[in-house]
């Protein structure tokens, strides 16, 4: 029970990976706050923590709106007084962008302005406006941990045009924000999973016709963000860690 006490925001936790991420920190003792749209997505993810005796709440934010994510921010604030821990996670391929494409290729000249916009409003505005709300919390307590989420498509070369640049985007988000926190007593890292096998990546497979991809398991992820809240040194801050067997 290393997180007892904390109080931990999961983004994105009604499925996938911050679902994962959501028991394993609740299993560690923290109270987990869960968020995403969907509501019951969110209730399955909470009943699942309390079966197992841990604590959850949820709350039902879109967060590419800045005011939602100052709403989510007030609400954590005022039940517990404190956030200890945010795991930056919500994200992924929104089906709008690959629906009408048959591959998973697009290229830079193929990208519309619309398409580009939702990507990058997806995987890099709500990790942006995550920490640009949450961090002012943490820096009054003169603590906090925070692990986003980036992706292996973020760290190579990669056809998945503008997902690898807002994937690449946190990699700097996650290291500009721990140079500028780490006298507040604030951790900033990141992990950047392969393939993994979540509803949102078996929709994705299925549309781009690769049904048959091997994954890693989003129980693994959920093992490195653990590592780096419970058992990684202060020092290691501004760290990306890779996590793939797939790729
Ligand atoms: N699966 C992979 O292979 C893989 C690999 C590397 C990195 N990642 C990254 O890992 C993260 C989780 O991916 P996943 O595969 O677990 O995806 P998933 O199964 O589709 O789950 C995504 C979660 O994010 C939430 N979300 C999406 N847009 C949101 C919004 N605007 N506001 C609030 N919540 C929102 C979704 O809930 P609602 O739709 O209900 O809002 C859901 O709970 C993403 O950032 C993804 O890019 C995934």
């Amino acid at each position: 029970m290393k997180l007892e006490g904390k109080i931990a925001i999961v983004t994105g936790a009604g499925k996938g990976i911050g679902r994962e991420a959501a028991l394993a920190i609740a299993a560690e003792g923290a109270t987990v706050v869960c968020v995403a749209r969907t509501q019951a997505n969110l209730d399955e993810t909470v009943q699942m923590i309390e079966e197992k005796g841990g604590k959850a709440t949820s709350l039902s934010r879109d967060l590419t709106d800045a005011a939602q994510v100052q709403s989510m921010v007030d609400a954590v604030v005022e039940q517990f007084g404190r956030i200890d821990i945010l795991i930056n996670n919500a994200g992924g391929y929104p089906s709008e962008i690959y629906d009408k494409v048959g591959h998973q290729a697009i290229k830079i000249w193929e990208w519309s302005e619309e398409q580009w916009d939702q990507i990058i409003k997806t995987n890099l505005k709500i990790p942006f406006l995550c920490l640009n709300k949450v961090v002012p919390v943490m820096i009054k307590q003169h603590s906090g941990d925070i692990v986003s989420v980036s992706s292996r498509m973020g760290r190579i070369a990669s056809q998945m045009g503008g997902y690898a640049v807002a994937k690449g985007g946190i990699v700097t988000l996650t290291k500009t924000t721990a140079i500028q926190t780490k006298e507040y007593g604030i951790k900033v890292n990141a992990v950047a999973p392969g393939m993994v096998d979540t509803p949102g990546q078996r929709v994705y497979n299925h549309n781009v016709g690769q049904d048959n991809a091997v994954m890693d398991s989003a129980a693994d992820v959920a093992k490195g963000i653990i590592y780096l809240l419970c058992d990684s040194p202060k020092v290691m801050t501004g760290q990306v860690i890779d996590m793939f067997t797939t790729l």
